[in-house]
């Protein structure tokens, strides 16, 4: 029998009779295997540390008159602290069956009663080794297809011409250890380029780390990033450690990086620059390797401009700044996110849809998209799930048609979309308030203060 690399299978005999090593030495290189012989559990232990076996056979006896097992029992777990995956077979006299039993339970993969029979022994033997390959093959498989998977970039769909330098650029810094800042509206595809950025690199093997910023209080972000010590607060019962420490020769993503608190900014841009930090409460320095990747839909430079951001912590993460255009701005992209998300949401929900209908593809192309690649995601999701037919209609997509109001909805103030949305809905209800409020999810007496406030009643 031998390896698929066509060297013999390497047994380990130990007895500490000689007799019995010799025969069992005979026995297995006639069948080609090579073996090696111990006399004690401490020359087994040795043996088994200084190369590698595909299995064992070990007696359980080795000092004479002794049948208790127990040396051999005590043996078992030591061999399997050095090898857990090496198949021991133990060997013992048909009367301690009790003893095999128990080495069982500790690990042995299987019993031979002695005197053995060889076609027995020579069985078992096999099927121990061919049983370990067959595991070993299936753990490589596993290991290969985590690696795949990790290889697997997102899905990027980016083939319109305003999105190329943005392609360039990723293409050029993904690899480097570069702080990237990724700015762009909400919902347009900011993670997905961090994504992308960190698939890129030689950090890709670990996972990326998220934090984001937006919706933390201050001194739960802190911790969150640095971690922090037992005692170093009232609720702060164990350990914890932080972000930028899982992230630990890896990647950092800090996203709505805007709303680091000003206090916060000062203890990162120290991070950044000399790679050191303390958890919270402790003065034990740490050091870590963290390539961050930052995203904002914020205008930073205007946030730092009005002294709310760092200037010395918005140099530090935009040495490298992605800017990502609004999907209004690449109207060739949209057919493509929409076939992307149609085949992902069609998988998902079962569905067998081919595509969109002539109205609905117009429509596509004609919306202003204020919510980005996201609304899109969302209204295709939509759509699939709503479909009756083969093709998604314009309805099942559940968007308003283009309007101008639309298209300048993110030029306007919170008050004059509210104004806006409650005097369409009217006009929609023929100014029938209570259907209104309901249609808006508001009560009878919130809508009317809305009323109020906007001249409406
Ligand atoms: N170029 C793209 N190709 C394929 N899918 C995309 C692309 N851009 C965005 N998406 C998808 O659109 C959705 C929104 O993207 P993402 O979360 O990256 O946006 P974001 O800019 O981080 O938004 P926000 O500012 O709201 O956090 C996600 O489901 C994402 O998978
Ligand atoms: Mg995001």
């Amino acid at each position: 029998m031998k390896t698929s690399s066509g060297h013999p299978y390497r047994v380990l005999i130990a007895d500490d009779q000689a007799d019995i090593r010799d025969a069992l030495r005979l026995l297995l290189k006639r069948e080609g295997y090579e073996t090696q012989g111990a006399s004690s559990p401490a020359e087994a232990l040795a043996a088994i540390e200084a190369r590698e076996f595909d299995a064992v056979l070990m007696d359980l006896n080795y000092t004479r008159d002794t049948t208790s097992g127990q040396e051999g029992l005590d043996l078992l777990p030591r061999v399997l602290m050095i090898d857990g995956t090496l198949p021991v077979i133990v060997m013992t006299a048909w009367s301690s069956v009790e003893v095999a039993v128990e080495a069982m339970r500790r690990g042995a993969r299987d019993f031979i009663p002695k005197p053995w029979e060889n076609n027995r022994l020579l069985a078992v033997l096999r099927t121990q080794i061919e049983l370990r390959q067959a595991l070993r093959q299936a753990s490589r498989l596993e290991a290969e297809n985590r690696l795949l998977r990790a290889e697997s970039r997102p899905t990027m769909i980016a083939e319109s011409a305003a999105m190329q330098p943005v392609l360039d650029i990723i293409g050029r810094i993904g690899p480097s250890d570069a702080n990237v800042l990724i700015t762009g509206e909400h919902g347009t595809g900011k993670e997905v380029v961090a994504n992308t950025l960190h698939a890129l690199s030689p950090r890709a093997s670990t996972p990326m780390v998220t934090v984001n910023a937006g919706g933390l209080s201050e001194g739960v972000f802190e911790s969150e990033l640095f971690g922090h010590v037992k005692g170093a607060f009232t609720d702060a019962r164990v350990d914890r450690v932080g972000r930028f420490e899982l992230a630990d020769n890896g990647t950092l993503f800090l996203d709505e990086i805007a709303n680091v608190p000003l206090k916060l900014q000062a203890k990162l841009l120290r991070v950044l620059e000399t790679g050191e930090l303390e958890r919270v409460g402790s003065s034990n320095t740490r050091r870590v390797d963290v390539r961050v990747i930052a995203a904002t839909n914020v205008d930073v430079n205007a946030e730092a401009a009005a002294g709310r951001f760092r200037q010395d912590l918005l140099f530090r993460l935009n040495t490298i700044e992605i800017h990502l255009p609004p999907l209004r701005e690449r109207r060739e992209d949209i057919e493509l996110l929409a076939h992307h998300f149609l085949r992902n949401y069609a998988q998902r929900y079962r569905k067998t849809i081919s595509g969109f209908d002539a109205v609905a593809t117009q429509l596509l192309h004609e919306h202003p998209w204020p919510g980005n690649v996201r609304e899109l995601d969302h209204a295709i999701e939509r759509g699939v799930l709503l479909a009756t037919g083969p093709q998604v209609k314009a309805a099942d997509l559940g968007l308003r048609a283009a309007s101008g109001a639309a298209a300048k909805l993110e030029e306007m103030s919170l008050d004059d979309v509210e104004h806006h949305l409650i005097q369409r809905t009217l006009s929609r209800y023929d100014g029938n308030v209570s259907q209104a409020a309901k249609a808006l999810g508001l009560s009878r007496s919130a809508m009317y203060r809305r009323l109020q406030k906007h001249g409406l009643e």
